[in-house]
């Protein structure tokens, strides 16, 4: 094993750096393309009432446990639970991690690729020109379902990636990010200010804020739940690598909680770009999946300066992806340095490329492979629901539990409180509350509920 002394590892710059990497990581498609759809079908403001509450009583403890696992290590997750209980099962839940990184990228990617061709294609105009939610959606999937086109910009994604990530943390993700975020947030506030000058508007946001509590059931907390993992980046130690980076004098509570705040301030700023533009031009937002790539050009094609907007918006949809697609490699590339003692470069490429080819079966799921079915299931939609559905979960419930019960909640606090004395009760007994019962234990029943409906 190759462990801290493993010059190849780097380090953040700066606590600014970090945060905004790890911004990057958690604001993706998740919170761009998937946040609003999802709001869309199951009840505008109700939803994302239940997702805040996922959010902050989930998610939070469990980011902070993440960053705490990173820094005391100082390795990926496979040497992060390795170091802390060497040689034992639990070094399973970072085998896990690795693993769903792998998947998640190997689909994502896909979906990446999608964002860079909207981009070149709404600078061409080539997507502005749809009288109706339909005709958009038609011309979407003939794009996905092409082998060629899709293919080329999933690769040119991929790409992207792996020329980031192979420049390292400070040199590579760090610089990225420094500069991406803050252009996100530009382009954000811009959008915002359009999609709210619209006639009408107010009828989208008063979908998107007044809760419909009828439309709220089991399933709906399922879905905020796994929401809230994919969009906060947990339950595959994206967040114990990032933080492994980390130097023992930076702040491990404050930096969860601005990195939180700052990705589902954003979930909830997308919503205030899409759905008042989408109720503004007369359509419906409850389109699924395909909410951002066909309703959308519509809005685009008959909105005052749409053009410009149209731009604008799918640029930082790429944005997203990018900054996100970074972290779940590196992930996988942090494992080959330490556990394998691989030189970065070596691990970048390789690794950037088996995950690009293990997708190409998802790029084609909905094209020439889209009858290769199993359980009625493509290939994409296999990979997306192994990853997502069980192994996210599965791998934060374990998470919670190694931190709160082997690991211990005490060892975690002297790691937190590490050259930082703004831990102290009532914070530290609410986090060891929260992680040792409540987490794992609303996890386990939602993830139950999943697997045996
Ligand atoms: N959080 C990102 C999004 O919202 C995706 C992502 C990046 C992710 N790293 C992850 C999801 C790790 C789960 C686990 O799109």
């Amino acid at each position: 094993m190759k462990a801290e002394s493993n010059n190849q590892r780097g380090f953040w710059g700066s606590r600014l750096g970090f945060i905004l990497a790890a911004s990057g990581s958690a604001i993706g498609l998740g919170n761009v393309w998937k946040f609003p759809y999802i709001v869309g079908e199951n009840g505008g403001g109700a939803f994302v009432l239940i997702y805040l509450v996922c959010i902050f009583i989930i998610g939070t403890p469990i980011m902070l446990a993440e960053f705490t696992l990173g820094r005391k290590t100082h390795l990926n997750p496979v040497g992060a639970f390795n170091s802390l209980k060497p040689d034992s099962v639990y070094t399973g839940i970072g085998y896990m991690g690795v693993l769903a990184g792998f998947l998640i990228l190997s689909f994502y990617g896909v979906v990446g690729g999608w964002t860079f061709a909207y981009v070149v294609k709404s600078m061409t105009g080539s997507v502005l020109s749809f009288a109706s939610p339909k005709e958009a959606g038609v011309f979407f999937g003939n794009f996905i379902s092409s082998t060629g086109e899709a293919l080329f910009y999933h690769a040119l994604f991929m790409g992207v990636c792996i020329s980031i990530v192979l420049r390292g943390i400070h040199g590579g993700i760090e610089r990225a990010c420094d500069i991406l975020m803050p252009t996100l947030v530009l382009f954000l506030l811009l959008l915002m200010v359009r999609s709210l000058t619209l006639d009408g508007a107010m009828e989208g946001v008063t979908f998107y804020l007044s809760p419909d509590f009828s439309k709220i059931n089991a399933n709906t907390i399922l879905i905020a739940l796994g929401q809230a993992f994919f969009s906060l980046s947990l339950g595959m130690g994206c967040m114990i690598t990032y933080g492994s980076y980390l130097s023992e004098k930076e702040n491990l509570t404050s930096s969860t909680v601005y990195v939180v705040i700052f990705d589902t301030l954003i979930a909830l700023l997308v919503g205030m770009v899409i759905f008042p533009a989408v109720f503004a031009m007369g359509l419906e937002p409850a389109e699924g999946p395909s909410l951002v790539f066909s309703v959308l050009p519509v809005v685009f094609t008959s909105m005052p300066m749409g053009h410009l907007v149209s731009v604008i918006f799918f640029t930082l949809l790429a944005i997203a992806a990018i900054t996100s697609g970074i972290s779940l490699l590196e992930v996988v590339v942090a494992y080959f340095i330490d556990q394998q003692g691989w030189p970065r470069k070596k691990a970048v490429i390789i690794v950037g490329l088996v995950i690009f080819a293990f997708g190409v079966p998802s790029g084609l799921s909905f094209g020439v492979m889209a009858e290769w079915k199993l359980m009625g299931m493509t290939f994409f939609d296999h990979v997306d629901n192994i990853a997502s559905n069980y192994l996210l979960p599965l791998g934060g419930m374990l998470t919670a539990l190694f931190v709160g019960w082997i690991w211990g909640t005490k060892n975690a606090h002297l790691e937190i409180e590490k050259n930082e004395n703004q831990f102290g009760f009532p914070w530290a007994q609410g986090w060891e509350f929260l992680i040792r019962y409540i987490t794992p234990v609303a996890v386990g029943i939602v993830f139950l509920a999943k697997v045996f409906p």
